[in-house]
């Protein structure tokens, strides 16, 4: 998408290296920031220098695809092991950070010779970041016809451009609407504590010239009762096979808000989001970050010394919320989701 006029990717490789958009430093300022190692990788997952679920796959590909370009002849195998493990770890929710792993690792498995192996790890980051690409721009396609003229579309967090290679999942079928010259306003949570709809999402729109209001957190079921919000559209880390999802902390609450009050409620993410050895969404492992994230805003502790917090980083919203999936194939109901994804 575009940054003052110039066409960007989130995440890409050049010339060996990893460049990434600095996602720490918007909206103020646009940085490129340039890593190689698997440790400046997994860092770069673990602190959100970049962050969002295809995103960080995408990110997830192109380490391990480092990580094999640069492992010695001794001991291959076990290095690239180490190499996935590690990514792995970075963080634990997002589903296509594991799928991004997991693509290289089958990507190269038939290859005899470690050489081999070099050249098609890194054809296959390029490819998996190219079809992540081609999956938001299918997502924004069929999730622009669900926005009707004068549409006020409400979302959580950030799942925008910037929160995968590109296009984005939530925002997709927004970026389209607008290219459709529908009349479309949307509603942004700030999304405490890291402030990803304040920061991110506005910036996003910003840039692509859609109306916008950035709300606090608690604000929009006060827009929800008033008859103001007409849709909502939300990304997902990780959906079960039952249809029940984790997205950003908060997600759940407005979902059910959203049902109360009669609001179509969707969920757009690629196939690469969807873990359909996860029966439930019980099984979700739901990151839970440092509480430093809660007592600080930017700078300035508001807490009182000695106050204790939580920062459970994501939730689970059971399926009989979601009204629809947009996906690459279409929009799919929770209950066709086996059905549409086992190959
Ligand atoms: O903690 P983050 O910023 O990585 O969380 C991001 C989200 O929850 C997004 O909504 C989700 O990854 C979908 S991104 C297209």
């Amino acid at each position: 998408m575009l940054v003052n006029g110039r066409h960007y990717r989130t995440v890409w490789l050049e010339k060996n290296k990893m460049k990434m958009i600095n996602q720490l430093l918007l909206p103020h300022a646009f940085e490129i920031v340039s890593l190689r190692t698997t440790d400046e990788i997994v860092k770069a997952i673990k602190t959100m220098v970049v962050r969002g679920a295809p995103a960080i796959g995408a990110t997830a590909a192109y380490g391990m695809a480092l990580g094999v370009a640069s492992a010695s002849k001794k001991n291959f195998d076990a290095q690239i092991a180490q190499t996935a493990k590690k990514i792995k770890a970075a963080r634990p929710t997002a589903y296509d950070l594991f799928h991004g792993v997991d693509f290289i690792l089958d990507s190269i498995k038939s290859a005899k010779t470690p050489e081999q192996k070099k050249r098609l790890a890194i054809k296959a980051a390029e490819a998996y970041a190219n079809a992540s690409a081609k999956a938001c721009e299918k997502i924004g396609e069929h999730g622009s016809k669900l926005i009707k003229n004068n549409y006020r579309i409400a979302t959580h967090c950030n799942a925008g451009w910037i929160a995968c290679v590109d296009w984005g999942t939530a925002l997709s079928p927004i970026y389209f609407a607008k290219r459709q010259n529908k009349n479309i306003f949307v509603w942004v949570d700030e999304t405490r504590p890291r402030l990803q709809g304040a920061k991110l999402t506005s910036w996003e729109l910003l840039n692509e010239g859609v109306a916008h209001a950035v709300i606090a957190d608690n604000a929009l079921g006060h827009y929800m009762r008033r008859g103001e919000v007409d849709m909502m559209i939300v990304g997902a880390d990780r959906i079960a096979a039952n249809g029940d999802f984790a997205n950003k902390i908060g997600t759940y609450e407005k979902a059910v808000l959203a049902k109360e009050n009669k609001i179509p409620f969707y969920v757009a993410a690629p196939r690469s989001t969807f873990d359909l050895g996860c029966k439930s969404g019980s099984q979700i492992v739901i990151e839970e970050r440092d509480e430093g994230e809660i007592h600080f805003v930017g700078q300035c502790r508001v807490t009182p010394k000695g106050a204790k917090a939580r920062n459970p980083a994501f939730d689970v919203t059971p399926a009989k919320y979601v009204t629809g999936f947009i996906t690459p194939l279409g929009i799919i109901k929770p209950r066709a989701i086996v059905r549409a994804f086992r190959k």
